[in-house]
């Protein structure tokens, strides 16, 4: 039997997640950089989660039972996130990536979106060139980091936790900012850690969503200015202990400096790619690991 798409069902979220581990483990490890994924563990959560979570839509490509490849495209908000996308260590190169990328495009079309994006390292040749190759353009350059704001730098605005009679608020922000709304991912994030938001005259003026652990994984969010943005940031750092792993856009400079200046780390540098609509940002913003 030639290998068939499906999609993946949790029961084997363990065997995808390992795949997936192992793919980015070794692609990392050949460029010296450290794997997107620390644990087995975590990647078949990650696996799991989204095989599990309602439009987001999975592409697994199989033969004889065995997984070579997998695919993943959120459709729960306006753009579709794409990712993980991983081939089997010993099957790249043969065209599966092109496969599950070209089964999410079709699907993505026929659904109607008009825009997908995705958030991919830059040393990653085989993808980026996979990914151009198939109209994705890069936008802006990320610096993907880790660290901790000083401990005794302080917002400038008023911050406090973000309660579920913000949804309205920080959705119609976030479609001021990037053009479009993302409220079944801010909901999401919010059940596994309560965001920060910033006030300013009264109104929310940017949000920061975040996955808790050992180390913190900062999610999406926007903000009126880069101002906004860093208050959020430190509000974060106040709420948990641990490295924040953190993408800040190139594009960002002033953000960035006072990240570096401040006790980040740059990891890597990754890019952020677009198939179809873009609107340049009217505010400041961060992306997560998937768009
Ligand atoms: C990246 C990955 C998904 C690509 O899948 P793959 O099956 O190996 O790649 P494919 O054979 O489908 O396609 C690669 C395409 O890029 C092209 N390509 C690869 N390296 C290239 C290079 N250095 N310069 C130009 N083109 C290149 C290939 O020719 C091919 O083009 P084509 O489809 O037009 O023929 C896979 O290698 C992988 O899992 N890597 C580890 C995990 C990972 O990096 N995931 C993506 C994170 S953003």
């Amino acid at each position: 039997m030639p290998p068939t798409i499906t999609t993946v069902l949790p029961e084997q979220a363990d065997a995808v997640g390992t795949l997936v581990y192992e793919s980015f483990r070794e692609i990392a490890e050949r460029h010296n950089f450290e794997p997107a994924f620390g644990t087995p563990e975590l990647a078949q959560f990650v696996v799991r989660l989204l095989a599990q979570t309602e439009g987001n839509e999975s592409y697994l490509l199989e033969e004889d039972g065995r997984p070579l490849a997998c695919n993943f495209g959120d459709e729960r908000d306006e753009v579709v996130g794409i990712g993980p996308v991983a081939v089997a260590v010993d099957q790249q190169g043969h065209g599966f990536g092109r496969q599950v990328m070209e089964a999410l495009i079709e699907r993505s079309e026929r659904n109607g979106f008009t825009s997908l994006r995705l958030v991919q390292s830059a040393y990653n040749m085989q993808s980026f060139a996979l990914y151009h190759r198939l109209g994705f353009e890069v936008r802006t350059m990320l610096a993907i980091m880790k660290g901790r704001p000083p401990a005794d730098e302080q917002p400038a605005q008023a911050i406090r936790d973000y309660t579920p009679a913000d949804l309205d608020a920080c959705d119609a922000l976030h479609r001021d900012v990037m053009g479009f709304g993302r409220r079944h991912d801010l909901e999401m994030f919010a059940s596994f850690a309560t965001p920060v938001v910033v006030e300013r005259d009264g109104q929310i003026a940017g949000y920061l969503t975040r996955f808790p652990g050992e180390d913190v994984f900062v999610m999406h969010g926007v903000a009126r200015d880069e101002r906004a943005l860093r208050d959020v940031i430190i509000g974060t750092a106040q709420a948990e202990d641990g490295d924040m792993a953190i993408t800040i856009p190139s594009s960002q400079a002033e953000t960035l400096r006072w990240a570096m200046a401040g006790g980040f780390r740059l990891g890597e540098l990754g890019s952020y790619m677009v198939r179809g609509d873009y609107q340049q940002p009217m505010g400041a913003w961060i992306p997560s690991g998937f768009y």
